[in-house]
C-alpha cells in the first residue's frame, strides 16, 4: 500500500509533488522518491526513509513534469534501491506503483531468460522493464500491452524521457484520480483525491483496467481493450490548506481532543424525534426486509463493528454480527439476498474489507459504508453510505474515527429499533438524553490526561499486558490493546474476562500487566471474579473504572476513573482512556506516534 502522485502542468512540479506526497504519507511512509523529465533526460531521487529524508538530500532542478511515489513495502526490503520510482534498465521510462503484481516472480524469470537485469526486488521493476519490452513509440499503448501481462491489483503511473508532455496511468482495484483545474493548466493523478489543495479541479476516477494519457489540462481514457471512453468527472473544491497539528506535538493527541467536537458532528441533524441519515439513499425497505445485519471490517473498524452488533442486538433486538473483512469473504452462506451488510471503515480504501464488499454484492447482499471519506472506493461502491463527518484523520492510529463510527452505530441502532418497534419508546428517549450527555464525559476523561498520563508512565517498563472486558467492555478493550500494540510496540492481548482462565492466564506474573475494564454493570460481578482470578496470580491489575466503583481501590493496584454512563455507551469514556495511555505510554518511550513503524493508515493490499 503506497502513495502515488503525478503532475504535469505550469507550477513546478517537484514542488507539487513533494506537497503531494506530504499529503499521501499516511499510506505508508518507509521511503519516498520522485522522478521527472529535463531536457530530454529522466531525472530522480529515491531513499529510504521519511519524505523528511527525501526532502533534505533532494538536488532536481524545477520540473514541469514528475512522478512521485510514497512507499509501505510489500516486495523487497526498505532501502534506497527498492524505493520507487523503477527505470528499464536503458532509463527511458519511470513508473511507480501502488498494489501487489501477483505473477511478479514468473515475469521477472521470463524476462531474466531475455537477458533482463534486475536492481531491486520489488515486482515493480518488472512492470517497467515490461513497459520498456512492449513500447514502440506509444506509451499509453505499451502500457496496454503490458496489463495483458501482469495479475493482481495496482495502480501505475509512467513517464518516458521522449514524452515530456505525458504521463500515462491505470489502474486494477486500486484508487486512482485524475484531475484538471477549471483553467487546463495543470492535471494531476494521485491515489487520494483528498490531496487535491487549493484549487477546484474536475476529477474522474480509473476503473477496472482502464487506461488514461495525461497532458497538461487534458485526459483521456481507453478501456481495457484499449478504446477511447467517455469517463464522467465530478467537480471537487481543492481542499484550502492541509490538515495541522494545531498546536499539538502530535496528530494523534490533536485527534484525541477533538472528540468532544466530533462526537457533536457525527450526531449532528440525525437526533432529532427519531434518527435521520440524509445521505443514507437506502430506501428504508432494505432495512425493514432484512432478516440480518453483518458488520466487516479491519483493525479499529472491526471493534467498532462488533459494538455495533452488540448495539442492535440491545437497542433493537436484531440478529447482527460483526467479521473482521479478510475473513468474511469466505462465509458463502451467510451471504443471502436478506442479509444487510454494513462495511465499516476510515479511510473508505482497505483493500480487504473493499474485497469483502465485493463479494458479498456479488452474492446479492445490500451494502451500506460506513465511512469518513468522501469519494472513497468504497462511498462509491456500496449501496449506500454515511459519513462519519469527523474531518480529516492523520494519525495512523485512529481516535477520533473510532468514537464517530461507534457515534452512528448507536444512533443506527436506534434508526433500526423505530423500523422494528422493539424497545419501549420510554428507553430510547432514556438513551436518546443519555447521548447528549456523552461529550461533557468525553471531556470529563480528557481533563483527567495528566493523571493518565502519570499512570502510563508508571507502566511504561512493562512489555506484556492483558486487557480484559465483557460484553461492550469486551471490544472496548481489544481497541485499547490495538493502541498500545500500534504506537508502543509491545505485547497487548484483549479478552473476553471469562475467557482468561481457559489458557491465557498461564502468561500471568508479577511482570504481566492486566487493564481491566469495569464499566459494564451487567457483567460486573462476573467481571469481578475474573479479576480477582488474576490478581491471584500476582500480576498487577490497573482498573478503568466507572465513578461509582469507588471500593475498587482496595482491590486493584491503580485505577483509572470513568463518568458513569449507561453499559450501551460506556465505550466513549472507557476508550479515551485507552488512547491516551497508549499515547503517553508511546511517548515515554520515545515511538513515532504519528507514523509507527510498518503500519499504514488503510491498507489497500490484500
Ligand atoms: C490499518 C490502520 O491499516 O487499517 C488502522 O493502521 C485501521 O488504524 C485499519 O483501523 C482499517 O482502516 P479503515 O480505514 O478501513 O478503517
Amino acid at each position: 500500500m503506497c502513495g502515488v502522485f503525478g503532475y504535469i502542468g505550469e507550477r513546478d512540479a517537484l514542488e507539487v509533488c513533494l506537497q503531494g506526497l506530504s499529503h499521501l504519507e499516511y499510506r505508508g511512509y518507509d521511503s519516498t522518491g520522485i522522478a521527472g523529465i529535463k531536457e530530454g533526460k529522466i531525472v530522480f531521487c529515491k531513499k529510504a526513509g521519511k519524505l523528511s529524508q527525501l526532502k533534505t538530500g533532494i538536488s532536481l532542478p524545477t520540473l514541469e513534469i514528475a512522478i512521485a511515489h510514497t512507499r509501505w513495502a510489500t516486495h523487497g526490503k526498505v532501502n534506497d534501491q527498492n524505493a520507487h520510482p523503477h527505470f528499464d534498465p536503458a532509463l527511458n521510462l519511470a513508473l511507480i506503483h501502488n498494489g501487489i503484481i501477483e505473477n511478479y516472480d514468473q515475469l521477472r524469470e521470463e524476462l531474466k531468460k531475455e537477458g533482463a537485469q534486475f536492481s531491486s526486488e520489488t515486482d515493480t521493476e518488472v512492470v517497467a522493464h515490461l513497459l520498456a519490452k512492449h513500447y514502440l513509440g506509444d506509451l499509453a499503448f505499451a502500457l496496454h500491452e503490458t496489463l495483458r501481462k501482469i495479475h493482481g491489483i495496482f495502480a501505475l503511473v509512467a513517464i518516458h524521457k521522449d514524452h515530456p508532455d505525458l504521463i500515462v496511468a491505470a489502474a486494477r482495484d486500486c484508487p486512482l484520480s485524475i484531475a484538471t483545474d477549471a483553467k487546463k493548466s495543470e492535471s494531476i493523478v494521485s491515489s487520494d483525491p483528498n490531496t487535491l489543495i487549493g484549487r477546484d479541479y474536475d476529477v474522474l476516477f480509473l476503473r477496472e483496467g482502464e487506461i488514461a494519457k495525461i497532458e497538461k489540462g487534458m485526459v483521456k481514457v481507453f478501456d481495457p481493450s484499449f478504446q477511447i471512453l467517455e469517463k464522467k468527472s465530478i467537480r471537487i473544491q481543492g481542499a484550502v490548506k492541509g490538515p495541522s497539528k494545531e498546536g499539538f506535538q502530535h496528530f494523534m493527541l490533536k485527534e484525541i481532543f477533538e472528540q468532544p467536537a466530533t462526537f457533536q458532528k457525527a450526531i449532528l441533524g440525525r437526533l432529532e424525534k427519531g434518527v435521520v441519515f440524509d445521505e443514507l439513499a437506502l430506501p428504508t425497505k432494505v432495512f425493514e426486509e432484512a432478516a440480518k445485519i453483518w458488520f466487516i471490517g479491519c483493525g479499529t473498524s472491526a471493534h467498532a463493528g462488533a459494538i455495533g452488533s452488540l448495539l442492535l442486538e440491545d437497542l433493537a433486538s436484531f440478529p447482527s454480527f460483526c467479521d473482521i473483512a479478510s475473513e468474511a469473504r469466505y462465509r458463502k452462506s451467510l451471504m443471502t439476498k436478506d442479509a444487510l451488510v454494513i462495511a465499516v471503515s476510515q479511510s473508505g480504501e482497505t483493500a480487504d474489507t473493499l474485497s469483502a464488499l465485493r463479494e458479498v454484492q456479488k452474492n446479492g447482499c445490500k451494502t451500506l459504508a460506513l465511512c469518513n471519506v468522501k469519494n472513497s472506493t468504497l462511498a462509491r461502491e456500496a449501496d449506500g453510505v454515511i459519513f462519519l463527518q469527523a474531518g480529516p484523520e492523520m494519525s495512523v492510529c485512529s481516535t477520533k474515527a473510532f468514537t464517530s463510527q461507534i457515534a452512528v452505530l448507536t444512533l443506527l441502532a436506534i434508526f433500526m429499533r423505530n423500523i422494528k418497534k422493539k424497545l419501549s419508546k420510554k428507553m430510547i428517549d432514556l438513551y436518546e438524553e443519555e447521548i447528549k450527555e456523552i461529550p461533557s464525559k468525553i471531556q470529563w476523561v480528557l481533563d483527567e490526561a495528566q493523571k493518565i498520563e502519570k499512570m502510563a508512565k508508571k507502566y511504561s517498563e512493562f512489555n506484556d499486558f492483558f486487557f480484559m472486558g465483557r460484553r461492550y467492555m469486551y471490544p472496548t478493550c481489544l481497541e485499547a490493546a490495538l493502541k498500545l500494540k500500534e504506537i508502543s510496540y509491545v505485547n497487548a492481548n484483549g479478552y473476553p474476562a471469562g475467557e482468561l482462565k481457559h489458557g491465557p492466564i498461564a502468561l500471568l506474573d508479577a511482570k504481566f500487566p492486566v487493564i481491566a475494564f469495569l464499566a459494564n454493570q451487567l457483567t460486573l460481578e462476573k467481571t469481578m471474579s475474573s479479576l480477582m482470578e488474576v490478581k491471584a496470580r500476582g500480576a498487577p491489575v490497573l482498573a478503568i473504572a466507572p465513578k461509582s466503583l469507588q471500593n475498587m481501590t482496595k482491590i486493584v493496584d491503580d485505577v483509572l476513573w470513568v463518568p458513569d454512563t449507561l453499559d450501551e455507551l460506556a465505550p466513549f469514556p472507557s476508550s479515551i482512556v485507552g488512547q491516551l495511555f497508549a499515547y503517553y505510554f508511546a511517548k515515554e518511550r520515545g515511538c513515532d506516534i504519528d507514523q509507527p513503524r510498518n503500519l499504514a493508515k488503510s491498507v489497500t493490499v490484500e
